[in-house]
């Protein structure tokens, strides 16, 4: 049996919500913690060795259907060693479809042994008009639940298989116009105002490192609209301002825009 003194979080979070579901979780577990968020260039590609006496947590949001393959990749570099493990994907109240299901495959590929799983909500990476303000206060006393109950429960929990993870093929007719028109964003970048200060925010949060730090305007067009220039902008001065992006954000707040979905977690302990 593992043996349990630290958290480990492992996360990526452009817009925060992700980061605050995960710091919820670790709160909870009350356990000290090591957080490696690697949403900045500068996190990326490194390895990181778990240490073996860690309950580890891996926290993504769900892009397309999936989890980020950005946070995918970096899963690669990351060592476990038999670990307790729970995944949490969260997302902007469409659907989380594979996304649990890639972070579980992720997990096992480092020598992790996924027992939890959670499915949280964040306001939408396009638009604040959806889930406006997630997680709330109720999301994050849900969190820090989930991570109490993990901490106190691994020792007799089992590890989940392939099969109990939760997931749905990937919805591509509701999600693919909205694909194909951001996929084809033209200029693929957000811009700012006449409002920016120029205060290098926006560049500094980047996932990409799109954004030149002495000039807000020269963006490089590789954007993969995780939002964080727009919603961490403290002027409101960055956004999208192109036809195709409205179209998409309009597809989503008539189609999902509505609050319908709840967290859920589930901890796999063994039966009476
Ligand atoms: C490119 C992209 C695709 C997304 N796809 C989905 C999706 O398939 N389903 C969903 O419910 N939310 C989707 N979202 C919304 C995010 O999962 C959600 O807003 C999440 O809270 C963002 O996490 P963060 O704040 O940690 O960056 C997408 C966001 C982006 C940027
Ligand atoms: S964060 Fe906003 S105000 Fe600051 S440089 Fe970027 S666009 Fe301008
Ligand atoms: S430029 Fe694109 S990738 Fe960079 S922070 Fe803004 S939305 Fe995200």
């Amino acid at each position: 049996m593992n043996v349990v003194n630290q958290a480990a979080a492992v996360f990526f979070s452009p817009s925060h919500t992700s980061r605050k579901i995960t710091q919820a979780f670790l709160r909870g577990t009350g356990l000290p913690a090591e957080e490696y968020d690697l949403t900045l260039p500068a996190a990326r590609g490194n390895l990181i060795s778990l240490p073996a006496d860690a309950l580890v947590v891996l926290c993504a949001p769900v892009y397309g259907g999936h989890t980020v393959r950005l946070f995918m990749n970096e899963l690669t570099r990351v060592h476990g060693q038999g670990n307790p493990a729970v995944i949490i994907s969260v997302y902007g109240n469409r659907h989380y479809d594979r996304a649990l299901q890639d972070l579980y495959a992720g997990a096992v590929s480092c020598g992790l042994k996924p027992f939890a799983w959670g499915t949280f909500l964040g306001e939408h990476s396009f638009t604040s008009e959806i889930l406006t303000g997630r997680p709330d206060a109720d999301d994050l006393a849900l969190a820090e639940q989930f991570g109490r109950q993990a901490a106190a429960g691994f020792s007799s929990a089992v590890t989940l298989k392939a099969e109990d993870i939760p997931g749905r093929d990937v919805d591509y007719a509701m999600i693919g116009m909205h694909g194909q028109r951001l996929g084809h964003l033209t200029p693929n970048r957000p811009f700012p105002s006449e409002n920016c200060t120029h205060c290098g925010i926006c560049a500094a949060v980047c996932p990409l490192g799109l954004i030149n730090p002495h000039d807000s305007n020269d963006i490089r067009e590789e954007c993969m609209k995780c939002g964080a220039c727009v919603k961490l902008c403290p002027e409101h001065a960055m956004r999208f301002p192109q036809e195709a992006f409205r179209i998409v954000q309009d597809d989503c707040i008539s189609e999902f825009g509505s609050d319908v979905n709840h967290p859920q977690f589930f901890i796999n302990s063994l039966p009476e």
